[in-house]
């Protein structure tokens, strides 16, 4: 063998190595989208996924809430029935050397067997957390945001229902749509005994919505996809929207033994908890802006649709203990009920 050769198999290794390791880095942190989400070859046959387990779609977008995302990660992380989680980053403006941090420190940090990656979104389009990944072999998808913090029992308890409903939209944080007689129009609010929309802050559903979201329904649904994105708002609306249309069901609501609700980046005005009741009296005014923004996509999306598939479900699944929510008194979190 001529030196040439031997020069030509160190080039070669070396290459392969840089290949594989330098390319494995990049599809750890940063795993660019499938080429089309939408290929009908990525719609999974449900029975063929993994039943026993869930994945978590984080939904990540503010560097000052970073720590808080990696607390609730590594919670997550620690779960049984957490098989992955998929933090979804959609803030563009986000330094490469921060997701880099971000990824190690997720990795680093977090007690649990779950797999964990970093997923850089290719637009800042909230449609973008429902879009279908090859990556997630489960059953169940859990999304959530990046501001609630729902305990290990109460998650598994929440995955027993859905498991005994697979077909339904199932969480802890709900609202309901409206008819306003005076008004004759649909509003986006709140109900003390029944609820039609669940928020995103902890929505546990089958994958195939992921599909049925992103890639279906047409014209009709591209149009809808296109309001969120008008209204940066609503993509967990539109989400209610759609299992409910398929399903001619309402979503379930489960209760949760301790939730830590730190607000949501986008809405601030939804920090209250769940049990807030009707009390329109004394609500901020950005409170009111955001109800009638929300109000505003649930006209839009029945102009679109020529109807309204949102149905009402009543009461809530718990598990013997009931709920014990922290809420915010006087800038400290307590206990709901002792408030
Ligand atoms: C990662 O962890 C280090 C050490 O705890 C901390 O200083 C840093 O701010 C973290 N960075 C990110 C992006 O999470």
């Amino acid at each position: 063998m001529g030196v040439k050769s031997v020069w030509f198999a160190f080039y070669y290794i070396w290459f392969m190595f840089v290949l594989v390791f330098v390319t494995d880095l990049v599809f750890c942190r940063t795993l660019s989208l499938d080429p089309d989400p939408c290929d009908s070859m990525n719609q999974r046959e449900f029975e063929k996924l993994r039943s026993d387990q869930l994945t978590v779609l984080i939904n990540g977008y503010s560097e000052s809430r970073i720590p808080l995302l990696q607390t609730i990660v590594a919670s997550y992380s620690a779960a049984s029935v957490v098989s992955s989680i998929l933090v979804l980053w959609g803030n563009p403006n986000t330094p490469d050397q921060v997701l880099d941090q971000l990824y190690h420190n997720m990795t680093q940090y977090s007690p649990g067997t779950a797999s964990i990656s970093l997923i850089q979104q290719s637009s800042s389009s909230l449609n973008a957390r429902f879009l279908p990944r090859s990556s997630v072999d489960t059953r169940a998808v859990l999304v959530c945001d990046d501001d609630v913090e729902v305990d290990r029992r109460s998650l598994e308890f929440a995955f027993s229902v859905w498991k005994s409903n697979p077909d339904r939209l199932v969480g802890t944080f709900v609202r309901s749509h409206g008819f306003d007689l005076q008004g004759k129009e649909w509003i986006y609010t709140v109900h003390p005994d029944k609820y039609s929309i669940l928020l995103t802050k902890f929505m546990l559903m089958k994958q195939d919505y992921l599909f049925e979201y992103s890639c279906k329904g047409g014209v009709e649904m591209k149009e809808m996809r296109m309001i969120v994105d008008q209204m940066r708002n609503c993509e967990d609306i539109l989400m209610n929207f759609v299992a409910a249309d398929m399903l001619r069901a309402g979503p379930i609501m489960v209760g949760a033994e301790r939730v830590r609700d730190w607000g949501d980046a986008r809405n601030e005005q939804e920090e209250e908890q769940v049990d807030e009741g009707v009390r329109d009296v004394g609500l901020s005014s950005r409170r009111v802006e955001h109800r009638k923004r929300r109000g505003k996509c649930i006209r839009e999306f029945h102009r679109v649709m020529g109807k309204m598939p949102l149905m009402y479900s009543y009461g809530k699944v718990v598990n013997s203990v009931g709920e014990q929510g922290l809420c915010r008194k006087a800038g400290n979190l307590v206990f709901c009920d002792r408030g």
